[in-house]
């Protein structure tokens, strides 16, 4: 009977810690540059932040192929340099996010990169902006040059320019981005996401 009861104190006790962990972590992946798309062999920094700050205990991690990898831990992925886990883009689909020892994640993030030299990739963000900010898209060269390009938003063109701004972003830009040159090059499609007003405040 006594046993009982000691079981059922501990079942009641790990109820009120799960209760009490946080649903949603505050935690965040930093990206910097902050470009979802990327020539091949670009170098991004990954890191994870709380307010700003570097997030103690928290891993930046992968999937690759269907493995999860941690940073550092896993042949070519990541040299730990500080708090930051520089990786090298080269693989077509990898996705990245935070974790914690007691499996809480960020959100994830993941990146377009261009194998094709002759192509152009299009600078989007590739973490999810705040509603009310402004976005500046262009097109860009493997050389580093911008480009006057045909932007797409949501499968149609706004036509041939420098760049494309987008003011004022609400909920509704948030859709498929991609960027075509007279000269033939395109890039890929990336999607914009767009952070809602609810958590619109945080890591300002
Ligand atoms: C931005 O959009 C919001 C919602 O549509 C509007 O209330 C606000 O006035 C706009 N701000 C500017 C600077 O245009």
């Amino acid at each position: 009977m006594k046993r009982m009861m000691k079981i059922m104190l501990l079942l009641i006790g790990v109820c009120v810690l799960l209760l009490s962990a946080p649903t949603v972590s505050a935690v965040s992946l930093s990206v910097s540059p902050n470009l979802q798309q990327v020539f091949s062999g670009s170098l991004v920094d990954l890191s994870c932040v709380d307010d700003g700050q570097t997030a103690d205990g928290w891993t930046v991690k992968r999937t690759r192929g269907g493995f999860t990898e941690d940073c550092g831990a896993a042949p070519g992925f990541g040299r730990l340099l500080g708090s930051y886990c520089v990786v090298d883009l080269s693989a077509p689909s990898e996705t990245f996010w935070c974790e914690d020892s007691s499996g809480q994640q960020s959100d994830r993030v993941s990146f377009s990169v261009q194998s094709d030299p002759t192509a152009v990739i299009m600078e989007i963000p590739a973490l999810p902006v705040r509603t009310g900010s402004d976005v500046i898209l262009r097109c860009r060269q493997r050389n580093g040059a911008t480009v006057a390009a045909y932007f797409f938003i949501k499968g149609s063109s706004v036509g041939h320019k420098p760049e494309h701004i987008i003011t004022n972003i609400t909920q509704a830009d948030e859709g498929l981005y991609s960027c075509s040159t007279n000269q033939g090059g395109k890039s890929p499609q990336s999607s914009l996401r767009v952070r809602g007003t609810g958590t619109k405040n945080r890591n300002v």
